[in-house]
């Protein structure tokens, strides 16, 4: 939520600002700015709107040059998204510039403060109050003579940024530069992510690795309270919450090229087609067909451990919590074990009581949702054992977790998730089974569950070649206003999560329910008009979803329903089919998603919806 990029060496840095929030943007779009330091003044330039519509365009017909910059990419908080409110804001002096990721929760009683001293503010922001406030400490600093740097101990700008940080409550992840000191730029973190890159003669500070990889692979992952003065060839650490600062240097993984979108017309539209291959991913070097069973490397528990827990809790948000409830049949039906599943806002907030060996399991994608990271401190405080299902190596949530496992997805950029749903899922599959394992799941079950397991990216290929198919019914549906989807058991998360997608790209409105509830309520909307998907494999439940797909046909309704190869019943009752491999019941998640996906994708392209870049929403949401 926010992009903040920030360079300073001796390349220009506008076009590494500019190419770096164009990586960012799927952190907030609805503005975008750049201050650059230029013959020792600040340039600064702003523009609502998308970076290529917007920033760019402006900063192409008005270029600005020097060495020394950032940029920030915006998802409004205070204030609606305008060039007044785009980031980079200056303090009253128009000195210092600040970028700003996060939520400054006493902004008001700042601005307040200021405001009776004289100050004018020209946006309606909490982060123009911050750099007021930053910059009242630089010119306390500069007036109590403590203001000159010898060239050891802490900058003066680095100082000022700290005493500034003790005033403040809430989220942030910041740079700051100022004129005085050309030289010199300060990041900061507490609560949103921000990570240091280091090059040769020049460094970067980043919201994340994908706004930097192509310049330097050699990255710190700031903490909480870290406070960092760059120079071109030095840096350093502060921290505001003990007095030696430790940081340690790591390598970024990802292939720049994993970012890039390709030969697709959408970052989506390129991840759909991944899945194939982020499925081996997952799964690889993590199946013991021997002992049929999985294991994973960054457990951080033995054997006897994971034997006692009597309770697991999962707690995620959006499509990530999808994936839990999918996990939570899994995990009850391959082990035994009750799970409970928390939408990650409410569970930190909820004084539930929770068992003593309870596991709590976190799944996110980004690493970085405030929400989910807030579920993980309490559970930790509380005493529990966190293990965290993650995307993105190095991230907050991958770091703080007392152990877990990576998707190993690459870089998923499209706004709306995917690729991380299907390897989620995935990975929860793999869980269930090394839990199952160690309690009651024969070693012949473990067997048949890896055989159903490997043989399902081949069959994700084979849901990819229908793909013109799939096309070809989203086009008749385009038109709809109003969309249900119902799947009984396993199938029901993935029926939220069809509707989620629906939702999240084309703002069509769409339902998710279990398919026998569909009668308590929902059905009173059903009309030759509202469409029903539903997800009718040939399963133990077959027969019972059937009479659900005729209630939903005797009122009328359009049905697209998908089906298992070989049942040409279906064909006679429904208006589109879409044929689906056969697997075991329980992986079947991992097949019916992927049409849902290529379904929301084609109408909200056929809509005209900026696919990549849905209104209102950010891919990585670090405010609460
Ligand atoms: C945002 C994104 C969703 C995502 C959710 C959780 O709302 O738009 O696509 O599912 O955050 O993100 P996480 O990174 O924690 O999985």
């Amino acid at each position: 939520m926010c992009g903040i990029i920030g360079y300073i060496g001796k390349q220009q840095a506008t076009p590494i600002l500019i190419e770096g929030l164009r990586r960012l943007e799927y952190r907030g779009y609805d503005s975008a700015g750049v201050a650059v330091l230029q013959n020792r003044e600040l340039a600064t330039r702003k523009k609502k709107g998308k970076i290529d519509e917007g920033l760019a365009k402006l900063v192409q017909a008005n270029p600005i040059y020097g060495q020394v910059g950032m940029g920030h990419t915006r998802w409004a908080t205070h204030g609606p998204p305008t060039d007044e409110n785009s980031h980079p804001h200056l303090d009253q002096s128009g000195k210092l510039a600040v970028v700003h990721n996060g939520v400054i929760e006493n902004f008001d009683s700042l601005k307040e403060r200021f405001l009776e001293e004289g100050h004018t503010f020209k946006s309606a922001t909490d982060t123009e109050v911050l750099a007021h406030l930053i910059g009242h400490h630089y010119d306390e600093l500069m007036k109590s003579g403590k203001g000159n740097w010898t060239g050891e101990g802490t900058h003066p700008l680095a100082q000022a940024v700290m005493n500034a940080l003790r005033e403040v409550i809430g989220t942030y992840g910041i740079g700051v530069i100022c004129t005085d000191h050309p030289g010199v730029m300060v990041g900061a973190r507490r609560g949103s992510p921000l990570i240091v890159g280091v090059g040769e003669g020049e460094h970067f500070l980043a919201s994340d690795a994908s706004a930097i990889v192509s310049h330097t692979r050699t990255v710190i992952y700031l903490k909480d309270y870290d406070v960092v003065t760059l120079f071109p060839d030095k840096f350093k650490m502060d921290s505001l919450g003990s007095e030696v600062a430790s940081f340690q240097l790591s390598k970024i993984e990802f292939d720049a090229d994993a970012a890039e979108r390709g030969k697709f017309a959408h970052y989506m539209l390129k991840e759909i087609f991944e899945q194939p291959k982020t499925v081996q991913n997952a799964i690889r070097g993590r199946l013991d067909a021997e002992d049929g069973t999985a294991k994973f490397g960054g457990l951080n528990m033995t054997t006897a451990e994971l034997r006692a827990i009597d309770q697991i809790v999962i707690t995620a948000c959006g499509t990530s919590w999808h994936a839990a409830l999918v996990g939570e049949y899994l995990i009850e039906e391959f082990a035994h074990i009750p799970v409970e599943v928390e939408y990650a806002s409410e569970f930190r907030y909820r004084n539930a009581p929770i068992e003593k060996n309870t596991l709590v399991l976190v799944i996110t994608q980004s690493g970085e949702t405030a929400d989910t990271l807030a579920g993980l401190r309490e559970s930790k405080r509380r005493g529990h054992r966190v293990l965290s299902i993650c995307n993105v190596v190095g991230s907050t949530i991958a770091r703080e977790a007392d152990g877990g496992i990576y998707l190993h997805a690459g870089p998923e950029i499209g706004v709306a998730s995917t690729k991380a749903f299907v390897s989620q899922v995935s990975v929860l599959t793999m869980f269930a089974l090394m839990m199952g394992r160690i309690r009651m799941l024969s070693n012949r079950r473990g067997s048949q569950i890896i055989k159903a397991l490997e043989a399902i990216p081949d069959q994700i290929q084979k849901i990819l070649d229908q793909s013109e198919e799939i096309k070809r019914i989203a086009l008749k549906y385009a038109h709809a206003e109003d969309f249900f989807f119902l799947g009984r058991q396993y199938n029901f998360p993935v029926a939220l999560e069809g509707a989620l997608k629906l939702k999240e790209i084309s703002y069509i409105h769409a339902e998710g329910y279990p398919a026998a509830e569909m009668k308590h309520g929902p059905i009173a909307m059903i009309d030759e008009k509202t469409p029903t998907v539903i997800l009718a494999p040939t399963d133990a439940l077959y027969e019972k979803t059937f009479s659900n797909l005729e209630e939903i046909k005797a009122r009328k309704g359009p049905i697209i329903a998908l089906a298992t190869e070989g049942n040409d019943r279906i064909k006679e009752k429904v208006e589109d089919v879409i044929y689906l491999p056969a697997t075991w019941e329980p992986l079947h998640p991992l097949l019916a998603v992927i049409p849902l996906q290529l379904l929301s994708y084609y109408i909200a392209v056929a809509r005209g919806c900026d696919v990549d870049k849905p209104r209102n929403l950010a891919k990585s949401v670090t405010v609460e």
